[in-house]
């Protein structure tokens, strides 16, 4: 397994460029499913996530082309309505092809995606919204067997228990094709979800209320294909700018879109970042002063402060002045970077889903082992920062989510270098 070796210490200097949403791009390419004509994205990041998506799509009969960032998804040859579990278990998202697959086939067997190492994160809100819209669906052999009678879904009023992402996504899709008015109540409000409305719009579905909790769909006979453009990664974004406030120095992030991170603008604000949005998607991001603050988070769906910022936000607080709180509600299982930072010289208490940071004047650098996604770039963060050497150990999770990290951030002068297993 590959691992990274991080020379602590370098401020960041430059320009990165954001890539596209991994998360807009997920949905995205399951809408592709919903008609028989190509779907074309642009600004797709190539990232293990998008290949295995690209893998299940093509398994499942589909033609898919990349060219550069253009992944261009043609749904016409489609011949099997399966998503088999070695597929899906590689990535928890692939759920999200079985909304469209029920609307345009009337059937779809998709294998459970099963937990994974942030939480149990089930998917019943996605089934019992399915069931609302007629459809049988059976749990078996560890797959979700569904099938919509007279092979075709009904619109159906639904009101979420609690807010998600990927449910929304599932359903908004179902919708679009069902006979007659789908109204979903207490939708999340995640960015990706209106990319994916956007581009739902773009191939002939009617949607109304995105970007607000109620959205209201009246289900077409058919959708056709589409140009879309995929949102920046606010995420990547909100990474990248920790790091440059970690570290200091100067780093613009282009292609950047503030308004998508408008709870961690005040965040970093308060902790003494300094923010400057040219207008024409130019972030420049700078330290105030020579240390930074502590400050409190909770995190929350949209447009509270996101659960995948909340392992890095914790990594800049090791290092500010002060104590600060970190309040996960979203996830169970968040805190595995606890102990890593913690072999880096962090000083965090965990009291169940709340941590107490006391920001030390500097971190070591260590040996430490990445668990997910946004734990492991935390890791990369915190040893960036630090003095010494840190080796991060399974980082094939970030290759999951962040495009060209290394090249990113070794362009901006951090001294990493990937040691191949
Ligand atoms: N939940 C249920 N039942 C469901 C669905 C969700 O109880 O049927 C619960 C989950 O267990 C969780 C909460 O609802 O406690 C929110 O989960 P949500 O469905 O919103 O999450 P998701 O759609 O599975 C997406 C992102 C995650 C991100 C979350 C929250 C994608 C592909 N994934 O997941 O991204 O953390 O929303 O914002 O969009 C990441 O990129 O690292 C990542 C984990």
């Amino acid at each position: 397994m590959d691992r990274l070796k991080i020379e602590g210490g370098y401020p960041l200097n430059g320009e990165i460029t954001i890539s596209g949403a991994k998360n807009a791009a997920l949905p995205l390419m399951c809408a592709a499913l919903l008609a028989a004509d190509s779907l074309v994205l642009k600004n797709v990041p190539e990232l293990h996530d998008i290949a295995s998506l690209v893998a299940l799509l093509e398994n499942m009969g589909a033609g898919v082309t990349r060219t550069g960032a253009q992944l261009a998804i043609d749904a016409a040859s489609v011949n099997s309505t399966t998503a088999p579990y070695d597929l899906v278990r590689k990535m928890r998202a692939s759920v999200l092809v079985l909304g469209p697959l029920l609307a345009r086939f009337g059937t779809a067997k998709v294998s459970l995606p099963g937990g994974c190492a942030i939480g149990t994160r089930p998917v019943d809100l996605h089934i019992e919204g399915l069931r609302k819209m007629g459809a049988e669906i059976e749990l078996k052999d560890g797959y979700i067997h569904a099938r919509a009678p007279q092979g075709r879904l009904r619109g159906a009023e639904i009101t979420f228990r609690t807010k998600s992402v990927g449910a929304t996504e599932n359903l908004l899709m179902a919708a679009t094709l069902a006979e007659g008015r789908t109204v979903l109540h207490n939708a999340a409000l995640e960015p990706e979800i209106t990319d994916l409305a956007d581009c739902l719009i773009a191939m002939g579905a009617k949607i109304s209320g995105t970007d607000t909790e109620t959205l209201e769909i009246t289900g077409v006979e058919k959708l056709a294909g589409a140009t879309h453009n995929v949102i920046p990664d606010r995420i990547e974004t909100g990474t990248y700018a920790i790091a440059a406030a970690m570290t200091g120095g100067e780093v613009v992030l282009k292609g950047a879109r503030l308004d998508h991170l408008e709870a961690l603008v005040p965040v970093l604000e308060a902790a003494g970042v300094c923010l400057k949005d040219d207008g024409n998607g130019n972030v420049t991001v700078t330290r105030k002063g020579n240390t930074l603050n502590a400050v409190d988070i909770t995190t929350a769906p949209y447009p509270g402060f996101p659960t995948d910022l909340q392992a890095q936000a914790m990594a800049m607080l090791t290092i500010a002045e002060g104590a600060g709180t970190v309040k996960e509600t979203i996830f169970e299982n968040r805190f595995m970077h606890v102990p890593e930072l913690a072999r880096m010289g962090a000083d965090i208490a965990v009291h169940g889903s709340s941590a107490v940071v006391r920001g030390v004047p500097r971190l070591k650098g260590a040996e430490v082992m990445a668990t997910d996604l946004r734990a492991s770039v935390s890791l990369i963060l915190a040893a960036l920062a630090a003095d010494g050497t840190t080796i991060v150990n399974r980082i094939y999770h970030l290759d999951r989510g962040y495009e060209k990290l290394e090249h990113k951030l070794g362009a901006c002068g951090a001294k990493l270098e990937r040691i191949a297993a």
